[in-house]
């Protein structure tokens, strides 16, 4: 009997099976009611009781050797795709396409990199904001025509205080100061609102980042060292830049700062409409009236604060000169830009 069931091992195995046909020939051969195991197991009856453990023991190897080899055979003929017999495997490899990351993304990743090696942490804040963070705790008195300087979108709020999508991210100053004592170093990037026509030049939606540093002592020549370094980060370190007086509600002294015109080396182009100069960014000393309706007290503390838009420094750096590019994902823009940080 031994030896029988030991032919058998080798039948089995030599057994070809190359499709489903000679898959059913095995299984009725072997496996089937009235197949060899079935008769196998019939013969156990006749074999003396000393010898039926080691027989019975070689039986059920011979079992699983049958019933492995069906299996296998099967689950490849039935998913012939998997099969290995299919698979090319000389076959160059398919390409997948790599996508790169977006300019703005990348100048902010920029900005916020040259600011957090001197100290600034990053702070975001909502994008759909109230009265109090947008205007009035910066400065910006009710019915003030200083209000109107940005055109707001006003959200209907089922009669419940009416909300606003920010206008600038100068409202996350505020909240940084309300919920943070001095000294603050903190830069906000995100995204801002106006009611706006869409042109080359403006927009419905782009993105600020705001910087502010309180602290005691902090003077305005702290703001222009520290936009200096900025400039000189981002533009190279030939960038020079000079300050304007100009006007915003929540600074006092305000200026609006020029950068030296990287394109023309500051002879004339038609970018720095020949003046040698690009306007890239408001700033000021926080107006001790924000400071104290934001829970800080402008007798010990003083600070400045500065916001730039994006899209103007990635215009500059860029030189893309249609505002409306950055957001139409046309993959032809999006494509040149790769590598940044
Ligand atoms: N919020 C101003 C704007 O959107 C930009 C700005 C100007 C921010 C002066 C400031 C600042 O923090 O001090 O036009």
């Amino acid at each position: 009997m031994k030896d029988k069931i030991e032919s058998f091992v080798k039948e089995i195995n030599h057994f070809s099976i190359e499709d489903l046909q000679s898959l059913e020939k095995f299984r009725i051969q072997y496996l089937g009611t009235k197949g060899l195991l079935k008769d196998l197991f019939g013969e156990l009856k006749s074999v003396p009781n000393e010898d039926k453990k080691d027989v019975g023991q070689l039986l059920n190897g011979l079992r699983s050797l049958a019933e492995e080899k069906f299996n296998s055979h099967k689950e490849t003929l039935d998913s012939p795709a998997k099969s290995s017999a299919t698979i090319d495997t000389s076959r160059p490899g398919e390409n997948s396409e790599v996508g790169s990351r977006h300019p703005l993304m990348m100048v902010r990743s920029e900005i916020i990199e040259i600011f957090s090696r001197i100290g600034y942490s990053v702070s975001e804040g909502p994008e759909m904001e109230d009265d109090w963070h947008n205007f009035s705790a910066l400065n910006f008195p009710p019915e003030h025509p200083a209000r109107d300087m940005q055109d707001t979108f006003f959200i209907d709020n089922d009669g419940k205080e009416e909300m606003a999508l920010r206008t600038h991210t100068s409202s996350v100053q505020v909240r940084v100061m309300e919920n943070q004592k001095p000294p603050i170093r903190t830069i906000s990037p995100g995204r801002v609102f106006r009611n706006e026509a869409i042109s080359a030049r403006a927009h419905c939606f782009f993105h600020q980042v705001e910087g502010l540093y309180i602290d005691k002592k902090v003077s305005f020549a702290d703001l222009k060292q520290t936009l200096l370094y900025f400039a000189q980060e981002m533009f190279g370190e030939k960038a020079q830049i000079r300050l304007r007086p100009s006007y915003f509600p929540f600074t006092e002294p305000s200026a609006e700062v020029d950068v030296s015109c990287s394109i023309c080396n500051s002879k004339g182009c038609n970018v720095c409409k020949y003046t040698g100069w690009l306007e890239i960014l408001g700033c000021g000393m926080v107006d001790p009236a924000v400071l104290e309706s934001c829970g800080i007290d402008s007798k010990e503390y003083s600070g400045f604060a500065f916001g730039m838009g994006i899209e103007r420094i990635t215009q500059l750096k860029y030189k893309v000169n249609d505002l409306r590019l950055y957001s139409e994902n046309d993959v032809r823009f999006l494509k040149q830009f790769t590598g940044g940080i």
